[in-house]
């Protein structure tokens, strides 16, 4: 039983492996091979949270905002980019959903459905308030590669303090427990991550959402670094930096033992470790902070509501639209795109990315096993 597991899930990795391949080969050769790995399609960017620790929500709260029109992406053209992704990336890929909140997206259910079709594998972000059983069942008939919810911590208190929706705490949590069970009920194996921001406010109360959450089969915990803006846009957001990172020491040192102990932390220890320089240094444009080459753009492409596409989250160069006529595998080869892929390669930018700090590849492999 679990020998076959394992040779599904080595069948399962192999055109990711083929992805590892390729990318050495871009990288270190004058051949252009890859394709992106990872494509997020920010969908939609309706949302009904009120996150303090988040631009969206702070615009809900607004009245200057309340009330704006939200963008979205036409639910056709989310199937027609979907297969367009399949198209450039074949089958070592993933595709990101990204919000605003998903289950709020009216083309939610087709980009499940579609995602199904092309055997694509789909992750996505909620917040959880809306996992319902209507939302929960469209979930488990397209079994996406995982769902993950967002959850600060266990004590409503201080969850609320960053989620300040009523009564979100308890709605989350019956969400996750409401997914878990229809997945168990369904024999449907997607991954259910728990996604935790590191901030001032909840990083004392975060082992208590791995002991209550990530020693559930097939359910992982995901730290997730803080990041805000600090040109003055949002002066409360400095308050959740940790300020005392002698006392995170503590909390990440305890997370370390809790993965000892076999509780399922995406993290490894030496991303755990990162954490705390993250928050002794900041995030400084100007700062070198790794020699490595970012190989984001050989690996990643975003596309926002208006339809940009982006390679960088942080740097936010738009290398074309998939509204101007162009299709994901024309502005991917664009010579815009090699241009930027060349310049981010050679960037230094202290960005807390997944380029300047890549995961080791039996760390990868470990991973990916237990999802
Ligand atoms: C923008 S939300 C969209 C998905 C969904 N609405 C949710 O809350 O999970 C995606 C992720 O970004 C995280 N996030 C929001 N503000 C953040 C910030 N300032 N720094 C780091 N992550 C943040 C959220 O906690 C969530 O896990
Ligand atoms: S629910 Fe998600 S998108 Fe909405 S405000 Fe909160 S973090 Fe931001
Ligand atoms: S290193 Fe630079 S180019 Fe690469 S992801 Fe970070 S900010 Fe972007």
């Amino acid at each position: 039983m679990l020998l076959s597991r394992v040779f599904g899930r080595i069948v399962k990795g192999l055109p990711f492996l083929l992805s590892e391949v390729r990318l050495l080969i871009s990288c270190h050769t004058p051949w252009m091979v890859s394709v992106p790995r990872s494509i997020h399609l920010t969908v939609t960017e309706r949302c009904n949270g009120l996150c303090k620790m988040c631009f969206v929500g702070m615009n809900n709260a607004d009245k200057n905002f309340r009330g704006q029109s939200k963008v979205e992406i036409p639910k056709e053209d989310t199937v027609r980019l979907i297969r367009e992704a399949k198209e450039l990336s074949g089958s070592s890929f993933y595709l990101a959903l990204i919000g605003g909140e998903l289950l709020l997206y009216h083309g939610f259910a087709a980009a499940l459905e579609e995602s199904r079709k092309h055997n694509i594998s789909l992750t996505f972000t909620t917040n959880g308030y809306t996992l319902n059983d209507t939302n929960v069942n469209d979930i488990i008939r397209s079994n996406p590669m995982n769902v993950s919810i967002s959850l600060e911590s266990i004590d409503p208190e201080i969850n609320e303090r960053l989620r300040s929706f009523k009564n979100g705490t308890r709605k989350t949590m019956e969400g996750i427990d409401r997914l878990i069970k229809q997945r168990e009920a369904n024999n449907a194996d997607f991954s259910v991550i728990i996604k935790s921001i590191v901030t001032e406010v909840n990083f004392r109360q975060l082992p208590d959402v791995v002991r209550r959450y990530a020693k559930i089969p097939k359910v992982l915990w995901n730290p997730q670094p803080f990041y805000h803006n600090a040109d003055g846009v949002a002066e409360h957001m400095a308050d959740f930096s940790v300020k005392d990172v002698n006392e995170l020491r503590e909390v990440i040192d305890e997370i370390k033992e809790l993965r000892r102990q076999g509780y399922a932390i995406v993290a490894d220890e030496e991303t755990l470790e990162n954490f705390i320089d993250y928050f002794r240094d900041g995030l400084h444009k100007e700062r070198v902070r790794h020699n490595k080459r970012c190989t984001l753009g050989y690996t990643h492409m975003f596309v926002s509501p208006s339809g940009g596409v982006i390679m960088c989250p942080y740097i936010l160069k738009s290398v074309g639209n998939v509204f101007q006529g162009q299709s994901l595998k024309e502005i991917w080869n664009s010579p815009e795109a090699k241009a930027h892929r060349e310049e981010m390669a050679s960037c230094r930018i202290n960005c807390n990315a997944t380029c300047s700090r890549p995961v080791p590849f039996l760390t990868k492999v470990k991973t990916f096993l237990r999802m």
